[in-house]
């Protein structure tokens, strides 16, 4: 039988600062996953992203992280309080300075994407978790 969905999900400040307690709530949930690694940098991008480019960002605004691994599938969402910038990669000649936090995303996930409007989006992305290695050390 295949192991019930689990789903965590945090709200933070929508402020540059909280990028680092996002990268924290990703490792608390995920630290014993080999993919820890790249969901903190794809959760990273886009909570970065939420607050850079959309309402989360200013004063009062909000975000909110969602992990949830069913299977072998984790799936990560940054819902954020909308405004009139469109998630979209940006093309190599737009880069210069920036423009590759979703370039980054679109490497590192398996799929990604976004749901939701100018009032609010979910820009999301999905991981394969590889199997956990058995517990070492201890006795049964
Ligand atoms: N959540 C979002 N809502 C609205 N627009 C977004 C969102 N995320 C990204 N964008 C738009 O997509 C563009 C590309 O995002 P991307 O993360 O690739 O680059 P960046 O944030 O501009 O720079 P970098 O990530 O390299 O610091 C952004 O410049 C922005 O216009
Ligand atoms: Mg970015």
């Amino acid at each position: 039988m295949n192991a019930p969905a689990v789903e965590w999900r945090q709200t933070f400040p929508g402020t540059a600062q909280q990028v680092a307690r996002v990268r924290r709530f990703v490792a608390l949930h995920l630290g014993d996953r080999r993919e820890v690694d790249t969901a903190q940098l794809i959760v990273s991008e886009l909570s970065a992203n939420a607050v850079r480019h959309t309402n989360s960002g200013e004063p009062g605004g909000r975000f909110s992280v969602t992990l949830r691994v069913e299977g072998d599938q984790l799936w990560m969402g940054v819902l954020d309080e909308g405004g009139r910038a469109v998630p979209e990669v940006c093309k190599a000649d737009e880069r210069a300075e920036g423009g590759r936090g979703l370039d980054l995303v679109d490497h590192l996930a398996e799929s990604w994407g976004v749901h939701g409007d100018e009032r609010s989006r979910t820009v999301w992305a999905t991981v394969s978790l590889s199997p956990r290695l058995p517990c070492s050390g201890r006795s049964a």
